[in-house]
């Protein structure tokens, strides 16, 4: 007969699991529209987000503070002021009409190690800290990591020149006091647990990978501009439709995205100006996101898509401005650390695969920082970006555990 007062391992992984997965779907009602999950930098859904997350954090036992980057932060002190600090976490923001998941889950799951490791009142020798990002996605400024770059101390000025939908920089929206670097501390890396966002997981039946790289990824605004008039009177022959230009340019870019293997080519946004049903467009823009494993294919695919709008804008005559918002290489995760991550995995029971990531994480920002690793769990059909974002309760039992191997593993 079982004397133990505490439920056996593998049963209070799964009720933590439960719980990390409840958080997700708590954290995403909280947000900047009603009805569907939209939460940008400096919304009124990531402060309460922040709240909501602060009151988790600090229930774990961290002391908790926002940075000068909005980034939530959650601290365990270890024992050894001299050991260092391990970095955990993702990031609160979203996509619009986003799902539960992509973000929360590593910083849930971070926070829930923590939780675990004060109740058997564990000290590490290192201190672990949990960030929670407070812009990834890029939504609001169009381009991403505003809060892994002020962390890892990368800001520059043409992030900082970027705007949002109103004109507002992110320079204004960080005010003076942005300084959030963490450069020069004593880090002993950064492991982030994230949703796969891809079917490879569900078509191998394993619950979590280990990261290998990431894709690198070109961001930039086109705009086209023609000559507004009136609907109804300017013949078709004498007009300078920039929508008409931008239109031809969206098939471009999908025929560029289609050419070689691996690459993916995206037209996200797309806005006809002044926007009104009864006058020709006068100006047109979209944004354009590319990725390659390869950061020399993804260099020779931004330049087809930019030679393809220049010659529709020559042929359409209108001109054309392009202004690129994030140039990122492919990042290589540390192999020293994905090899303990490897290696938690296998001791957790699973096979341990390596995944290359398609998808743009914390994790190429923070590799100037620190060492980085990253663990992908299983999401239902690869869906993501999506509300029907979802993963399995078990499959978050096994990442609970191998994120838990993997700090106490690092600790000697
Ligand atoms: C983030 O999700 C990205 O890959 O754009
Ligand atoms: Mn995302
Ligand atoms: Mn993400």
């Amino acid at each position: 007969m079982c004397r133990c007062s505490s439920p056996p391992a593998a049963t209070a992984r799964t009720v933590a699991a439960d719980e990390v997965v409840a958080r997700c779907l708590e954290l995403a009602r909280i947000s900047d529209e009603p009805g569907r999950l939209t939460r940008l930098f400096g919304g009124a859904g990531m402060e309460r987000a922040n709240a909501l997350v602060g009151r988790w954090m600090a229930e774990a036992g961290m002391a908790v503070r926002v940075d000068a980057a909005r980034n939530l932060v959650g601290h365990l002190p270890g024992a050894d002021a001299g050991a260092g600090t391990l970095l955990l976490g993702s990031h609160l923001d979203t996509v619009r009409d986003a799902g539960a998941f992509d973000g929360p889950l590593g910083v849930l799951c971070a926070i829930d190690c923590v939780a675990r490791l004060r109740a058997e009142e564990v000290t590490l020798p290192f201190a672990l800290d949990v960030l929670a990002f407070s812009d990834e996605e890029g939504v609001r400024f169009g381009s991403a990591y505003l809060g892994s770059r002020a962390t890892a101390g990368t800001l520059d000025d043409a992030l900082l020149d970027a705007a949002d939908a109103g004109g507002v920089t992110v320079r204004e929206a960080l005010g003076a006091a942005r300084d959030a670097s963490r450069a020069g501390e004593s880090l002993l890396g950064y492991c982030e647990v994230h949703i796969e966002q891809g079917p490879v997981l569900e078509a191998r039946n394993l619950p979590v990978a280990v990261v290998s790289a990431i894709a690198g990824a070109t961001r930039a605004e086109v705009r086209f501009a023609g000559r507004a008039g009136h609907a109804g009177t300017v013949p078709m022959a004498l007009r300078r439709d920039a929508a008409c230009a931008l239109a031809e340019l969206v098939l471009g870019v999908e025929a560029v995205g289609r050419s070689v293997d691996g690459l993916v080519a995206t037209v996200g946004r797309i806005e006809a100006l002044p926007g009104a049903p009864n006058v020709v467009p006068g100006a047109a823009l979209a944004t354009v996101d590319v990725r390659h494993a390869d950061d020399a294919v993804r260099s020779g695919a931004v330049a087809a898509i930019v030679a393809r709008a220049e010659a529709i804008a020559a042929e359409r005559d209108v001109t054309v401005g392009w202004r690129e918002l994030l140039d990122t290489a492919a990042v290589a995760m540390d192999p020293a650390l994905g090899g303990r991550l490897a290696r938690a995995v296998a001791a957790a029971g699973v096979e341990p695969l390596w995944l290359p990531s398609g998808a743009g994480h914390d994790a190429v920002a923070l590799a100037s920082l620190a060492p980085v690793a990253m663990l992908f769990v299983r999401c239902a059909g690869g869906v993501s970006h999506h509300p029907n974002e979802s993963v399995a309760v078990a499959d978050v039992a096994v990442a609970l555990d191998v994120l838990d191997r993997f700090i106490r593993g690092l600790a000697g």
